[in-house]
């Protein structure tokens, strides 16, 4: 089938938007017709050239949501009319970390979808004979997309596209990040760096684990009322008091739990000297730039802080990415705030101008 989708031709140029060629879902694949995408920091990494793993052209986004139109020969757990979020982070329920509850870290079609391959390393997008790869196993920014069915979560048709996208990244991120792998205890204090979708998330995911105190630290006036808004407490402007005013607010321990979510290696260092002393935890969610280094005293993990990496917030996706909707459907996280603006697909590149303006938490693509 033909159809419309934004295009990376070349490291640093605007995403072109044009008619491709998108072929049949294979055995074990869905072909989604999608409806919503957000635009994400990743997809402008890429596009700019920084990813040293990044390949062209290939069609970027991966916060998608839409409906299944068809599946191919082997699909059990997805129909036509399912409701679905996009996985860059899949679940095949059979791998050894599938099955293992520590990790979400699936290792079923990790190496084909690094090199932009379907996992049986080919592609469904092409344009006149050429692949054009997918990007994160997704390839969102796009009216439709062909995906494996272990990377897609079947959602409630109860949830609007526009906020389930969101789950598709940096919400179930932060969210994960406070309720799965920090699994924070009610009653706790905890201090967030960052207030962007991630650290709004970690910020929601904490309130909903019931934390007493939620400190949450950003360098942005309007991002920090955000944060008021999903629940911190208390509101810090971020640079290099930061640790010292976190530790006067804890009786001069720090907090039981820290996250980062800036991806500044600097601020990483001061989510581990905020961490209480004897049990504080601190959680990385941020990605640092290439070869950056994560500088921390050792004396400060003698003392009893810990600090655990996350990635998508250790949720493993379709079993989880359903019940955090089901939790938003019912009322207990606020999603209005972080759709900032809705766009075409045509205009994917303002959604890149306005993320680097920081104008607004995500710029959604409206595809229906
Ligand atoms: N682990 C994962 O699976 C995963 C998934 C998605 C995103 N991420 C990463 O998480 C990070 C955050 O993503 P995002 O979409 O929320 O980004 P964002 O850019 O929207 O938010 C980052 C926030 O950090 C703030 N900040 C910058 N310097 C600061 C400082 N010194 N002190 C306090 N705050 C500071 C910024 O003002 C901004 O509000 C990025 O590094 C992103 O790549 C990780
Ligand atoms: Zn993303
Ligand atoms: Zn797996």
């Amino acid at each position: 089938m033909r159809m419309r989708a934004a295009v990376l031709e070349e490291f640093g140029e605007p995403l072109a938007v044009q008619e491709v060629e998108l072929a049949e879902p294979r055995a074990g694949e869905v072909l989604v017709r999608l409806h919503a995408c957000g635009v994400c920091h990743t997809d402008l990494y890429t596009a700019s050239g920084a990813d040293p793993s990044g390949y062209v052209p290939t069609v970027l986004g991966h916060e998608g949501a839409g409906v299944v139109e068809a599946v191919g020969p082997d699909v059990g757990s997805l129909a036509p009319g399912d409701h679905v979020v996009t996985l860059f982070s899949p679940q095949c329920r059979e791998c050894v970390h599938c099955l293992d509850e520590r990790t979400n870290l699936c290792l079923a079609i990790r190496e084909e979808q690094n090199k932009g391959h379907l996992p049986d390393g080919t592609t469904r997008i092409s344009r006149d004979g050429e692949e054009i790869r997918s990007f994160m196993g997704c390839s969102t920014f796009a009216e439709y997309t062909v995906m494996p069915e272990i990377a897609l979560a079947k959602v409630s048709p109860e949830a609007p596209f526009e906020h389930a996208c969101l789950f598709a990244c940096g919400l179930s991120t932060g969210l994960g990040a406070a309720i799965n792998t920090a699994a924070v205890q009610p009653g706790s204090s905890c201090a967030v760096f960052g207030a962007g979708m991630v650290g709004l998330g970690a910020v929601a995911g904490c309130r909903l684990r019931g934390a007493e105190r939620i400190v949450c630290v950003d360098l942005s006036p309007q991002r920090l009322e955000l944060a008021r808004g999903q629940g911190a407490t208390d509101l810090l402007e971020g640079g290099e008091g930061a640790v010292e005013r976190i530790l006067e607010m804890t009786g001069g321990f720090g907090a039981d739990y820290t996250f980062e979510a800036t991806g500044n290696v600097a601020v990483m260092r001061q989510a581990v000297e905020a961490a209480r002393m004897g049990w504080g935890l601190c959680t990385v969610a941020g990605v640092a730039g290439r070869g950056e280094t994560l500088d921390v005293v050792p004396r400060l993990l003698i003392t009893g802080r810990r600090i655990a990496g996350s990635s998508f917030g250790g949720v493993k996706g379709r079993d989880q990415v359903p019940v955090l909707v089901d939790r938003y459907l019912a009322g207990e996280i606020d999603l209005d705030p972080f759709v900032s603006h809705r766009i075409g697909l045509d205009e994917v590149n303002r959604g890149f101008e306005l993320m680097e303006a920081q104008d607004g938490i995500r710029s959604v693509i409206e595809l229906s």
